[in-house]
């Protein structure tokens, strides 16, 4: 990463963890040591946030992996932001691909959401990133590039908002991108963010890559000038967290 952006490291447990489990996980992230030129949030199963809250140190913030677009009312098994923000939460990830894809969330619905968190105050990570076919017909760019127009109407205030490039064919596969394919996508998004939102935004924003990072990979991955950060699956559960929080030093 390049400029004064922060790095930022967001850890995604999607549906894993229990409370004696998550207690480990705060035990090594408290032993740490973690970079403080590191922004670190863990996104943790929704009916854990709070615990999780209680539980982490004070410098690592907390996400929610999902929330809906509405404050209250008849939407059973759906959390508000408001909601998460009482359990002392700032943050929300939205648009996983797990979300679009197992659970058929649209780019439209991902915007509404979007909006509707940052309008509520939380910080958001949103999420996307192209299938393993429509990177191998070369239509990378094509793809990433419309699930960014979807979110930018609803997208007020880019301060609050990290965006996370995912490949879905490098999630939970192994297969991390390379530090080359990883770096040409960044630095296509922040050109977009260039041409479709301002210089300052693009200059500003954080860009971070997820897909099997480990801390085998985290190194070279961050030297590259627009990864500024990740987002971590399976590797977040494990101690070895650590050292990709760790990644720039
Ligand atoms: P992974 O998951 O690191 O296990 O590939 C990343 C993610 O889904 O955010």
């Amino acid at each position: 990463m390049t400029g004064d952006r922060k790095f930022f490291v967001g850890g995604n447990w999607k549906m894993n963890g229990t409370k004696a489990e998550i207690a480990v996980i705060a035990k090594f992230m408290k032993t740490g040591p973690l970079s403080p030129n590191t922004e670190v949030v863990v996104g943790c199963p929704q009916c854990y946030l709070g615990y999780s809250r209680e539980h982490l140190p004070a410098n690592v913030g907390v996400a929610a992996q999902n929330c809906y677009k509405a404050a209250k009312g008849a939407f059973t098994g759906e959390v508000s932001p408001g909601m998460i923000k009482d359990l002392g939460c700032e943050w929300v990830i939205l648009g996983h691909s797990e979300r679009r894809n197992v659970f058929g969330e649209s780019d439209q619905l991902i915007s509404e959401k979007i909006g509707f968190a940052l309008s509520e105050g939380l910080k958001v990570i949103p999420c996307f990133g192209e299938q393993l076919a429509e990177r191998e017909s070369g239509r990378t760019k094509e793809v990433v590039f419309a699930q960014l127009s979807a979110m930018k109407p609803n997208i007020t205030d880019w301060s609050k908002v990290v965006l996370a490039y995912e490949p879905v064919w490098a999630i939970g596969t192994g297969l991390t991108a390379s530090p080359a394919q990883a770096q040409e996508v960044h630095a296509q998004l922040r050109q977009w963010l260039r041409d479709n939102v301002s210089e300052e935004v693009a200059n500003s924003t954080r860009i971070i890559y997820g897909g099997s990072v480990t801390a085998g990979t985290c190194k070279e991955l961050a030297s590259q000038p627009d990864i500024d950060g990740f987002l971590v699956g399976g590797a977040s559960l494990k101690p070895e967290f650590v050292a990709i929080i760790n990644a720039q030093q």
